[in-house]
């Protein structure tokens, strides 16, 4: 049966006091609403409508980065009023369809395929679970054959009602035709003049339809975010999963609680990552390769045998070879390192190529930008560059060629050729001793 899903993102998240809208702010790297598209993807889910309000322009640019379909809803009359507003674009959908929020980032593909396969025995089905602290969350109340009876928001329950435990988590799945159907009937005669996703198993009730309810263990799983302090806990939880699958997946992390993890990181079995370490978004760490403390990475690739930091920056584009050594405070940005290549201390490559067993002195520099271009700089086979050395791009340094410290190249240098821009040395003797001496004869005679 073909997949369609609905996201609900129109809310304004004022609790987050923000100029961003809610679901654009970011866990591990990757905004909410990015998180549930990419679980209902893995779900097969082929065509995703996220709701959106009318100044969500930030959000609706979002989704269709992400493949994503989105509408507008104006104004928020509710869940099952959001929901509804995606009938004009999945109406004739032929298949099952299936409502998330947009502000659920720990959501998994496989709550998304429990919905499904329930939603296909009794025509629809919704997620539930057991919070610590039930708190404002709607109620589920079951009946004997342990199908849903109905859904009893919190402000619309008795006491009774709100002493139960079985807490909706905003997911359900059904016949997309149904759906809409239903949507288009509900009323909002509740406690918030709200028209109620939650009314919608009641509906299908009377239409003899069955609302399946699958309880998920993992509380965290269905957290929603509202305020910066569920989003600091969303993210914890994420790094926390993120760091099991690393270790499931036979990659070294020596205090796994320090390393900062994006959604996409790749890290390959058997690769060695020391405390605090940083992977920014898109990042490929392959096996045998070692990051050491303190470095922070970002779209950078790094092959086996490399090892890198303590203290390193990668930036987009900065891709280390085989045994490539990248040591304490350098900084590559768009630049291949090919294999074997060493730059250990305190340098900038920005923008270059450095070709193989190239040595790159302590403090070398390349100058990659005059204010308003960036300019390549390509540096040889086996090249010595002498520390304190600035390269003024463009330029090129010839295989096996070496420069001399605290030159500035502005040249290209042949291979095998030695460049230097150095100012003769000059050497005054005894001429030390006598500035000293000068110099304290005039302090005493001020006392
Ligand atoms: C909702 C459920 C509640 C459930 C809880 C789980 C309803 C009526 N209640 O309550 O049973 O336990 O989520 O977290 O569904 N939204 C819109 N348009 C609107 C209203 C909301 O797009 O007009 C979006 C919001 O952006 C948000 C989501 O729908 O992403 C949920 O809305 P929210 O107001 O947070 O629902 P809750 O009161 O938390
Ligand atoms: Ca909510």
């Amino acid at each position: 049966m073909a997949r369609a899903g609905v996201i609900l993102a129109a809310g304004m998240g004022t609790r987050m006091k923000s100029a961003r809208p809610k679901v654009m702010h970011e866990v591990a790297g990757l905004p909410l609403l990015g998180h549930v598209i990419q679980a209902m993807r893995g779900a097969g889910v082929e065509r995703i409508v996220v709701v959106t309000h009318k100044d969500g322009e930030a959000v609706r640019t979002f989704a269709q980065k992400m493949g994503a379909e989105s509408v507008i809803q104006d104004p928020q009359l509710g869940t099952g009023h959001a929901a509804a507003c995606a009938g004009p674009a999945l109406r004739d959908f032929p298949g099952t369809v299936i409502i998330a929020y947009g502000d659920m980032p720990l959501v998994t593909t496989a709550t998304f395929e429990a919905s499904f396969a329930a939603q296909a025995e009794t025509g629809m089905a919704m997620i539930a679970f057991r919070p610590a602290e039930p708190g404002m969350y709607g109620r589920m109340i079951l009946d004997r054959a342990r199908l849903l009876d109905r859904i009893v928001e919190f402000k619309d329950a008795n006491s009774e009602e709100r002493a139960v435990t079985l807490c909706n988590a905003g997911i359900l799945a059904a016949a997309t035709k149904e759906f809409f159907h239903w949507a288009g009937k509900l009323e909002n005669n509740n406690a918030q003049k709200e028209y109620y996703l939650t009314d919608i198993p009641t509906l299908a009730k009377a239409d003899g339809v069955r609302c399946a309810v699958i309880e998920v263990d993992d509380e965290s799983e269905m957290m929603g975010v509202n305020s910066r302090a569920e989003l600091a806990a969303a993210e914890a939880a994420m790094q926390k999963r993120l760091r099991a699958n690393a270790l499931k997946n036979f990659v070294g992390l020596v205090a796994p609680e320090t390393v900062h993890f994006s959604h996409d990181t790749v890290l390959e079995p058997d690769c060695l990552v020391e405390p605090y370490v940083v992977f920014a978004p898109g990042v490929t760490v392959k096996s045998g390769a070692h990051i050491r403390s303190f470095s922070h990475l970002e779209g950078a690739t790094v092959a086996a045998g490399a090892i890198v930091g303590p203290y390193a920056r990668l930036r987009p584009g900065a891709v280390i070879e085989e045994n490539v050594h990248i040591g304490n405070f350098v900084e590559v940005k768009n630049a291949r390192v090919e294999k074997g290549a060493k730059a250990n201390h305190l340098t900038y490559l920005g923008d270059a190529r450095v070709g193989p067993g190239a040595n790159i002195g302590c403090g070398t520099i390349t100058c990659n930008y005059d204010g308003f271009g960036k300019y390549m700089t390509d540096i040889g086979a086996g090249a010595f560059i002498g520390s304190d050395t600035a390269l003024v791009a463009p330029v090129k340094v010839g295989d096996g060629a070496i420069t001399g410290a605290g030159s500035v190249i502005t040249k290209d240098v042949a291979a095998g050729a030695l460049a230097l821009t150095r100012a003769e040395q000059q050497e005054r003797p005894g001429w030390a001793d006598k500035f000293r001496a000068r110099k304290k004869a005039e302090k005493e005679a001020k006392k």
